[in-house]
């Protein structure tokens, strides 16, 4: 890669002479590929670019403040809550694979309303370059998508002969926040990969504390420089407890730490044990649905990372 700078350079030329004047819209979603490929592509053609950040309602605790915060100022910013129609047609919905079709049909009619009303021409990606490696080179580099309702965009790749971690140079020296640059990675369909069966309004409060309990643990421990993602899991398993003097009955909940280089493979290392202990009763006391906490120790294989 050339250096950061020549970099940045480069690709905001490019992207300039290919939208021109025209309207071109990304989904940002405050990961680094995205994040980092939106500002590039503001800073090439400005308010022609509409960045649209989607919310659909399983964003971990104080995401949307976050990404509106760091990405309202520098960029023409939409953000738009469509947790209500997220959430409403995933209502019963048990099946992991179920959940994510519907979350990833639904994402593409919200984003394809935006676009349509602002009339975008160029959809910007933060495709990186194992994104088309890995699909061996399926996603040609030239091509057009065309949307559910009939709308057809050109896709502009700015960072697609990128490696991760060159990603992440270009993230610092466009000035987006090292904690942004570095956080673990979070998947698309948010707390739905992380709660076992229905998804309900309680039980992703649930999750999404659970979660920011690790993360704040985790990140003050420091041991998250090591680990490649650490987050808990709802279980939909209900298991007796004991809260004071009464039995009680409440939600099994699973924290899950792993160690890996691409997320191919992970592994479970030894964790400390406070620290596992300091997670667990911060979970059963500040979340009174929950009786029981349990640590994950399988590997990937035979585990996935994520639990639905
Ligand atoms: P698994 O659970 O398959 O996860 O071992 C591997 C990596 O991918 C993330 N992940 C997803 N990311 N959409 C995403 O954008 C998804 O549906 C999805 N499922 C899993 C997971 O967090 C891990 O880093």
């Amino acid at each position: 890669m050339l250096n950061p700078s020549d970099f940045i350079q480069e690709a905001v030329e490019e992207i300039r002479n290919t939208v021109g004047d025209e309207k071109a819209i990304i989904a940002l979603s405050g990961g680094v590929d995205s994040s980092v490929a939106s500002v590039l592509a503001g800073k090439a053609i400005g308010d022609n670019l509409t960045a649209v950040f989607v919310d659909h309602g399983l964003l971990r605790e104080g995401e949307a403040e976050y990404v509106k915060k760091t990405f309202s100022e520098r960029l023409n910013f939409r953000y738009i809550d469509a947790s209500d129609e997220f959430l409403g047609e995933l209502e019963g919905v048990t099946d992991p694979e179920e959940k994510r079709k519907i979350i990833g049909r639904v994402f593409i009619e919200v984003f394809e309303r935006v676009a349509e009303e602002i009339g975008a021409r160029y959809l910007v990606q933060g495709t990186i370059a194992p994104d088309w490696i890995e699909s061996e080179g399926k996603i040609k580099s030239h091509h057009n998508v065309a949307l559910p309702h009939g709308l057809v965009l050109e896709i502009v790749e700015p960072i697609r002969e990128l490696y991760k971690d060159e990603v992440r140079e270009i993230g610092l020296e466009l000035g987006l926040p090292r904690e942004m640059i570095q956080r673990q990675p979070f998947p698309g369909p948010g707390l739905a990969v992380r709660i076992v069966g229905e998804i309900t309004r309680e039980k992703i409060g649930i999750c999404r504390r659970a979660n920011a309990i690790v993360e704040e643990e985790v990140l003050e421990s420091g041991l998250h420089e090591s680990l490649w993602q650490y987050f808990a899991v709802l279980t939909d398993t209900m298991v007796t407890g004991v809260k004071g003097d009464v039995r009680d009955f409440g939600y099994l909940v699973v924290i899950r730490m792993v160690e890996s280089l691409d997320a191919m493979t992970a592994s479970v290392p030894e964790l400390p044990w406070e620290l596992v202990k300091r997670i667990s009763k911060r979970i059963t006391s500040e979340i009174p649905e929950v009786t029981h906490v349990a640590l994950s120790v399988s590997d990937k294989p035979p585990s996935t990372i994520e639990f639905a």
